[in-house]
């Protein structure tokens, strides 16, 4: 099984991709220039270096220049930036643009940007030539705690989200936090639903520290940042390694908040709701829903209720109001995390530890919605 480190400041560095497809996720600042030598000593001649089109100039030439400066030719490609990018035609894009470079399975690719380039470039390095070297450079919070950790790529079709992908590890994660300073806010805060998410499923002590720094967090300092970013990516690397496939359930806890995220977002239209800000609201419905099950009492839903807000996340969606309970309970029974129909969620027994629970009734989840 592959084993994914997490190397934060300070701690001796690994050799990049050991034989049994074990590999680091670094977190830190300055991380970029360290790319060049990195790709080199792992072998890599030649880069294509994907790049979100919004941070080509901004971080983007930084790790061609440092390819370049190893000695590495590089093949710079931008993709449109957002969700419309994660399609079959920037996938084959790419494809005809990584032919006509001819590329072969000594070109590693270099993927830059937010979770859609992560998504859409990991997709074209296991596809192309049947599978590339990948590396990982996450620009958003969301891409370096969730989206960049785990080697799930993929793209969608015009009947769903992430309906064709592969399971394609990196050779590495550098998770930059420099590259954060250009992050929208918007951007930046939604990122911290999937932190909360990591604490209320696995790690009680880091919701307290959470609890405790969510100030410095918000004011980027690197610190607090680093160890945030390094602890997310630890947790969810160590449920990666157990259940890679999505074969034993353990991955699933990963899916807490979103169910009825997945609703929202679906009820509001792509795009109007961050996912970020999805999943904040629909952990604080699930708590609801666990609280009425009598999984959990009410102090433990005030509080996530807190931390969520803290944030300056939302817990509540003033636009629930214009869908009817019934019609979201709906578009959950048609999750693909249901099964047969009955509705299944993940939901806490206390803080810091999930199970996914089965044939949840429609009347609880619609009371879990309006409470
Ligand atoms: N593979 C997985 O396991 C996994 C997990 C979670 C989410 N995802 C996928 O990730 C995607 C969402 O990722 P995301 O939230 O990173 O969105 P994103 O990639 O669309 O980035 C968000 C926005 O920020 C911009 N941006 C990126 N980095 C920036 C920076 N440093 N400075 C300024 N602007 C920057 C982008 O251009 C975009 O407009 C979804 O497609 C989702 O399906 C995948
Ligand atoms: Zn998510």
């Amino acid at each position: 099984m592959t084993a994914i480190r997490v190397n934060l400041p300070g701690d001796p560095i690994f050799p990049a991709a050991g034989p049994d497809r074990s590999y680091w996720v670094r977190c830190g600042a300055g991380l970029l220039d360290a790319i060049g030598p990195t790709v080199r000593d792992a072998g890599g001649r030649r880069a294509v270096v994907v790049c979100d089109a919004a941070v080509t100039r901004s971080h983007g030439r930084r790790v061609a220049d440092s390819l370049r400066s190893a000695g590495i030719d590089v093949l710079a490609v931008d993709v449109p930036s957002g969700e419309p990018s994660k399609s079959v035609a920037e996938a084959a894009r790419l494809w005809n643009a990584f032919a006509d470079w001819a590329v072969d399975r000594g070109t590693h690719v270099v993927a830059i940007g937010g979770g859609v380039v992560g998504d859409l470039s990991g997709f074209v390095a296991a596809t192309f030539g049947r599978g590339l070297p990948l590396w990982h450079v996450p620009t958003t919070l969301v891409a370096q705690v969730d989206s960049a950790i785990g080697g799930k790529t993929g793209i969608n079709l015009p009947g769903g989200k992430n309906l064709v992908g592969a399971f394609w590890q990196p050779l590495g994660v550098f998770s930059d936090i420099d590259t954060l300073a250009t992050l929208p806010r918007r951007e930046f805060v939604s990122g911290f639903a999937e932190i909360i998410k990591y604490g209320v499923i696995f790690d009680a002590e880091f919701f307290s520290w959470l609890e405790a720094n969510a100030a410095r967090l918000l004011d980027r300092e690197a610190v607090a940042l680093t160890q945030a970013i390094g602890r997310s990516a630890a947790l969810k690397a160590a449920v990666v390694e157990r259940d890679e496939r999505e074969i034993t359930g353990e991955r699933a806890a990963l899916n807490y908040g979103h169910t009825f995220a997945h609703a929202f977002e679906a009820a509001a239209g792509y795009g109007t709701l961050l996912h970020g800000e999805a999943v904040a609201i629909g952990m604080a419905r699930a708590a609801r829903l666990a609280l009425l099950m009598g999984r959990i009492d009410g102090a433990l839903v005030a509080r996530q209720d807190r931390l969520i807000e803290s944030f300056g996340l939302p817990a509540s969606w003033e636009a629930m109001a214009t869908h009817t309970a019934g019609s979201l309970v709906a578009l959950m029974s048609r999750d693909k995390k249901t099964l047969g129909g009955r509705l299944r969620f993940v939901l806490p027994d206390r803080l810091g530890h999930v199970e996914l629970v089965d044939g949840v009734s429609h009347d609880a989840v619609i009371k879990a919605l309006d409470g």
